[in-house]
């Protein structure tokens, strides 16, 4: 801690991976430890796909792309801290959301809206803006290869479908959700498979990426794993600001 905060080298940091594979959490862990902004890029399509489905633009049998398109301007999306918690929320249009979005219902909506090319660029400006001063961690599914394809580190993070879906499974019913494992098992490899075939931008592994399997790793063993390797990048950083 004490070398880093006498270089004033600030990094920026891409976590990616199929869904529920902990992203959030190492990244949260990881901003906190470096002092940096945290920004949940899923929570912008979920938030975009809430909208979507409440003024019925999306449905079972039905999406009205052309409307969604010309509307992105009215979504305003904004990250606030929780004065008790401390946790980030987020809030659309002002009002907070954060619960909705991650209900099954977003998700069984979420990567329909998220294949939508209109959609990606939109949400993609306003990230590589939030991204601009560096000192960030963005967890999603093409920050590495479409957002920050200069991000210091990046990492891409992978668990057996069936461990992923039991994590969320506990998350959901923790909160009161009345769902199975089998509905939470369905999307999740319902969404793997519309992310990873999607035409624009679809979830691949960046070639400088470092893999993480955290089927069998404990959230305090792969806090301090990936906090090694970002303390590994800012060195190479900084290094190689004072070599130019
Ligand atoms: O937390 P979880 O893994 O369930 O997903 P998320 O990160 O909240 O993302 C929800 C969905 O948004 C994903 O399944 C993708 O379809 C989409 N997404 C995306 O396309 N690009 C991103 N950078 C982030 C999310």
């Amino acid at each position: 801690m004490a070398h880093m905060k006498q270089t004033n080298t600030k990094i920026t940091i891409a976590i990616d991976g199929h869904s529920s594979t902990g992203k959030s959490t190492i990244a949260k862990d990881l901003a906190k430890r470096l002092g940096y902004v945290y920004v949940d890029s899923g929570a912008m399509y979920r938030a975009v796909t809430l909208y979507a489905l409440q003024n019925q633009w999306i449905g079972p049998d039905f999406f009205d792309t052309e409307v969604l398109k010309n509307r992105l301007d009215d979504i305003a999306i904004r990250f606030v801290k929780a004065s008790d918690t401390g946790l980030v929320e987020t809030f659309l249009n002002g009002l907070n959301v954060e619960s909705q979005i991650r209900s099954l219902h977003v998700s069984n909506y979420v990567s329909r809206v998220a294949a939508l090319p209109e959609v990606r660029e939109h949400l993609v400006k306003i990230q590589k803006k939030i991204g601009l001063e560096k000192g960030v961690v963005m967890d999603g599914r093409d920050i590495g290869t479409v957002v920050f394809p200069d991000a210091e580190l990046k990492l891409f993070l992978t668990a057996s479908a069936s461990t992923r879906a039991k994590r969320r499974f506990d998350e959901l019913e923790a909160k009161g959700e009345a769902v199975t494992f089998e509905a939470i098992l369905e999307n999740v490899l319902a969404r793997d498979h519309l992310d990873t075939h999607r035409a624009v931008s679809p979830l691949v592994k960046a070639a400088d990426a470092v893999e993480i399997d955290n089927s069998a790793l404990t959230r305090e063993k792969q806090a301090e794993k990936v906090y090694q390797l970002a303390v590994q990048a800012l060195e190479r950083s900084s290094k190689s600001r004072h070599s130019k």
